[in-house]
C-alpha cells in the first residue's frame, strides 16, 4: 500500500493508528490537489461551505468565519495568512474519491476532508487536535514540526488553540504528495515554506460527555414514544411538615428512574443515527423535476444509482441508516445495501427485479439522498 509507504493497512493500524505518527514520502506521487486558491475563495464565499481565514499579526491571532464577502480576500497581507475549507466531500467528487482511498478505516470514525491554503510563512500555529489526522501535502511545501503529547495547556483568550509551549522532537518538509499521519494529542505545527495547500484527512472520536448526552437525548425520545407513566402516590398519607421531601417520594422516583434501561439494540439504533446524522449546514437537493416511479425503476436499472456527496449511511446486522434516518434490513435489501453503503453506488443489474430496494431507493431519490449514475 502505497498510501502507507508500503505497509499493509492492519500493519498501520497495529503500529500507528492512535499510538505513532507516521510520515510517508510520495504517498500520492504527483498528487496536485483539485482547487486553487480562486477555487477556494469561490467556496469561502458561499454558505454551502464551512470556511474560516486565520491571520497572524505581530503578537495575535485572528479568526474569522465565513461566509465571506469577495472583497476581504482583496485586503490581505502577502504573508502570515491561512484559509481552511471544511467538508469538502459534500462538494467535490474528486474529494470522496480521495476519501475513499481512507477506506481502511470504517466510515463510522470518518469526519470529513478539510483543505487549507496558505501564502508562504502561513499557519494555524503550534497545537493538537483530538483526532487522527492524516496531513497530505498539494501543491508547494510545509514544514512540519511534531512533538509527542506532553504539556497540552493552551493560550488563553487566543480565538484557536494554540499552544503554551511547544517543544518538538522532529521536524519534516513536505512535498506535493508527502502525507503524515498523527495522532491525537500529537502536538504540531505546519508553516507554509511557499504558498501551499495541505489536505487534512480526518477522524472523529466524539468525546463520551458528546455520547451520553446524545444518547439521553434518544432515550428520552424513545420513552416519550412509550407514552409513559405519570408520578402517583394514592397511597399518600398524612405528612407533619409540608415542606419536607418525602423519604417514599424520594424511593418511588428512584424506582422510576431505575426502570429505564436498554439494549445493544438501542444502542446500536442510537449510533447508527447518530453518526450519519447530516451536519448542520448540509442540505440535500431533492431533484427538482422528479421522474416518476416507474420512470425511475426503468432508469435506475439501467444506469444504477450513487449516493449524493453529502449522504452518510452505515448498517448493523439487522439495520440500516442513511443521513440519520434508521431502517430495518432485510434479506432482500442486505446485499445491496450493504454495497451502495460501502463503495456508495450500486449497478443497474444489482438493482434489477427487487421491488423492495426499488421502492425505498425511489424515496431517498426524492429526498435527495442517492441520484441516478450519470451514464
Ligand atoms: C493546516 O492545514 O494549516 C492545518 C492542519 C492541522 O494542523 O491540523
Ligand atoms: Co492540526
Amino acid at each position: 500500500n502505497r498510501l502507507l509507504g508500503g505497509l499493509p493497512a492492519a500493519t498501520f493500524l497495529r503500529r500507528h493508528w492512535q499510538k505513532q505518527p507516521l510520515l510517508v514520502r510520495g504517498a500520492l506521487p504527483g498528487f496536485s490537489g483539485f482547487l486553487d486558491l480562486g477555487d477556494m475563495i469561490d467556496l469561502a464565499c458561499s454558505d454551502h461551505c464551512e470556511s474560516r481565514l486565520v491571520v497572524r499579526g505581530a503578537d495575535r491571532w485572528a479568526v474569522e468565519h465565513g461566509p465571506f464577502e469577495r472583497k476581504r480576500f482583496s485586503r490581505l497581507p502577502a504573508r502570515n495568512w491561512t484559509l481552511l475549507l471544511q467538508g469538502l466531500e459534500q462538494m467535490l467528487p474528486a474529494a470522496r474519491q480521495l476519501l475513499s482511498r481512507f477506506d481502511f478505516i470504517p466510515y463510522a470514525r470518518l469526519d470529513d476532508l478539510m483543505l487549507s491554503y496558505a501564502p508562504a510563512g502561513g499557519g494555524v500555529g503550534a497545537h493538537f487536535d483530538s483526532y487522527d489526522v492524516f496531513l497530505l501535502q498539494g501543491p508547494g511545501r510545509r514544514q512540519w514540526r511534531v512533538g509527542r503529547p506532553r504539556d497540552l495547556a493552551l493560550v488563553e483568550d487566543a480565538p484557536l488553540k494554540i499552544l503554551k509551549r511547544f517543544s518538538p522532537d522532529g521536524h519534516c518538509l513536505l512535498h506535493a504528495g508527502d502525507m503524515l499521519y498523527l495522532p491525537p494529542q500529537f502536538a504540531h505545527e505546519g508553516v507554509a515554506v511557499d504558498a501551499c495547500y495541505t489536505y487534512s484527512i480526518g477522524f472523529r472520536a466524539p468525546s463520551h460527555r458528546e455520547l451520553v448526552s446524545q444518547f439521553l437525548i434518544f432515550l428520552e425520545e424513545r420513552l416519550n414514544g412509550d407514552g409513559g407513566g405519570r408520578y402517583s402516590d394514592p397511597d399518600l398519607s398524612l405528612q407533619r411538615h409540608p415542606a419536607q421531601l418525602g423519604e417514599r417520594m424520594i424511593a418511588k422516583v428512584e424506582r422510576i428512574l431505575r426502570d429505564i434501561s436498554w439494549t445493544q439494540r438501542d444502542v446500536t439504533e442510537f449510533l447508527g443515527g447518530y453518526l450519519t446524522e447530516p451536519k448542520p449546514h448540509v442540505v440535500f437537493a431533492a431533484p427538482r423535476k422528479p421522474l416518476s416511479e416507474i420512470a425511475f425503476s426503468r432508469a435506475s436499472r439501467r444506469d444504477g444509482v450513487e449516493l449524493a456527496l453529502a449522504s452518510l449511511m452505515l448498517y448493523g446486522k439487522a439495520n440500516l441508516f442513511i443521513n440519520g434516518e434508521h431502517y430495518e434490513m432485510n434479506k432482500v435489501l442486505a446485499t445491496p445495501m450493504r454495497l451502495l453503503a460501502d463503495t456508495r453506488r450500486l449497478a443497474g443489474n444489482r438493482i434489477a427485479s427487487n421491488a423492495p430496494l426499488t421502492a425505498m431507493l425511489y424515496r431517498w431519490y426524492r429526498a435527495g439522498y442517492i441520484c441516478l449514475s450519470k451514464s
